[in-house]
Order: structure tokens, then sequence, then C-alpha cells
């Protein structure tokens, strides 16, 4: 009876990269996200969307559960200055990504490193709609009870289909312990612990990869949950990879230099 019990809630308690859609937020106000990519990756049978967002005129970050089971990918293309992502706005600029960086020690069991860094084919005209967010530095950190926002295009109700205009809402960053309680390969150094704990305003389906943004600033990445729970979820922490990001941003710069895996 003890065992079936453990086996149930090892079952039910199994993390689940569906911290992407966002419920019981609002409509954001058009535009006033400038930084907001929406990620659309193809490969032969399916088409999968993603948030992401801008942190340098030709660099998107997202997450890398966005692409680890896509396998070949045939069209990975970045839409920036979006507010409906099903119309073609004027203010949109539409880029293919050209390179594609993973982070080397990703791992899909726990979502682990969950990062993604991707380097645009061109670089995005900056304007009022399109604007990279700084985000944070090694040293910087949210504490527990902090609120922040997150936006993005997933899903706004438990069912399909994903939203077309950009959402967001209010979260709150959590403590530590409430992660360690849920999730077993929790990571206090890489990953943020965040949710309303009243379970009614989460992110869902769809809006993987958004930033978590708190004073103007991205902290943290949406990553994963737990199936079924609206609370609470699991992001990437920003400042554990700022230095993997800086060192990428330049090699990006520079020619490619071969090393970490890529998906495109
Ligand atoms: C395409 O991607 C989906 C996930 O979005 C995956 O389940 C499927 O196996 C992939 N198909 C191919 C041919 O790789
Ligand atoms: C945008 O990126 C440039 C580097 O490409 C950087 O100098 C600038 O500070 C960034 N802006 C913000 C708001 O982070």
């Amino acid at each position: 009876m003890l065992l079936l019990l453990l086996l149930t809630n090892a079952f039910v308690l199994l993390p689940w990269a569906g911290a992407g859609r966002i419920i019981g937020g609002r409509e954001a106000v058009a535009h006033s996200r400038p930084y907001m990519a929406f990620l659309k990756i193809k490969n032969a049978t399916k088409t999968s969307r993603c948030g992401g967002f801008l942190i340098r005129s030709d660099a998107v970050l997202s997450a890398a559960h966005c692409v680890d089971e896509i396998g070949t990918i045939v069209s990975f293309t970045v839409t920036l200055g979006a507010h409906n992502v099903s119309r073609k706005e004027p203010s949109q600029q539409k880029i293919h990504v050209e390179k594609c960086v993973i982070h080397p020690q990703y791992s899909r069991e726990g979502f682990i490193n969950d990062i993604l860094l991707l380097k645009l084919k061109k670089k995005a005209e900056i304007n009022e709609y399109v604007r990279n967010i700084s985000f944070a530095k090694e040293n910087e950190h949210v504490r527990a009870g902090e609120l922040c926002t997150v936006s993005g295009w997933g899903r706004t109700s438990l069912d399909p289909p994903p939203s077309d205009v950009l959402m967001e809402v209010e979260l709150k960053v959590q403590k530590e312990k409430i992660c360690q309680q849920v999730f077993s390969k929790y990571k206090r150094q890489s990953m943020i612990c965040v949710g309303d704990e009243n379970r009614k305003k989460t992110t869902y389906r769809g809006d993987s990869g958004g930033p978590l943004v708190c004073n103007k600033k991205a902290y943290g990445i949406v990553s994963h949950g737990i199936k079924h729970r609206l609370f609470p979820k699991a992001f990437t922490r920003i400042s554990h990879f700022e230095p993997w990001i800086r060192e990428e941003l330049k090699r990006l710069s520079l020619q490619d230099i071969p090393g970490s895996p890529s998906c495109v």
C-alpha cells in the first residue's frame, strides 16, 4: 500500500515542460514588452512554438527544452515586435535563426540547465516595437517575496488553443524550500522557484522560454512545472548562466568555433 502510494506520487510528480501557458493573466498593452520574441520551430511533421527574449540586436534567449525533442529542424524563425502573432503586423520583424546553442549540460530529466541561446541571421532593427532587455549579472539575485512579470503567447486555459495576443501575469518569487519539496532535481543555484500560492495565476504550455522580468531586468526563463499543477514552477536562474551567456555571445560574434551542441 505504501509502495503503491509512493509510486503514484512519483508518477504525479514527474517534472513536465508545460510551464508555458499564462492562466489568470491579462492581455499585455500592445508593444509594452518590446523584447518579447515569438519562436516558431518546424520539423518534417510538426510546428512548435515558444517564447524568448531579445538580449542583443542579433541574439535571443529561450529554454533548451523548446528544441530538445524536435529532431531535425527544417525551419526556425523568431518574430519580434509582435502583439498578435496570428496577424501580419507592420511592427513585426521575422528573422531566421542562424545558430542555436543549447547549454552543453542541459538535461531533459529534471530540466537542468534549461537555457538556449539563438543567434539571428541578421540584426533586428531596434525601434519602439523591438528592443533588447538587460539580464541579471552573476551577483544579482531576486529575493523570495518579490513580484515579477512573465509574458507569453501560451495557452490561457488548460486546453488549446494558445493565445494569439501577448498575455502577461504577475508572479511571486517563492522560497527555495517550496520547489525542493516538489521537484526532486531542483537546483537552487540554477533555478528560481516562482508562482502564485493561490493557484489562480501561472504560466503554461507555449510560454516556455519567455522571461521572468523583475525591475525591468530579466532574471528567469520559463522552464517547467508539474503536470496538472499550477503551483509552483521552476524557472531557469539567469544570473547563474551569465558568464556562459557572455562567453557564447562573444563566440557568436566571432566566427563559428565548434564545441557547444547546436540545433540548426
Ligand atoms: C517533430 O517534433 C515533435 C515535437 O514537436 C516530435 O514529437 C516529432 O517526433 C518530430 N518529428 C520528427 C520527424 O522528428
Ligand atoms: C542592448 O544590447 C547592447 C549590446 O548589443 C547593450 O549595449 C545595451 O545595453 C542593451 N540594452 C539593454 C537595455 O540591455
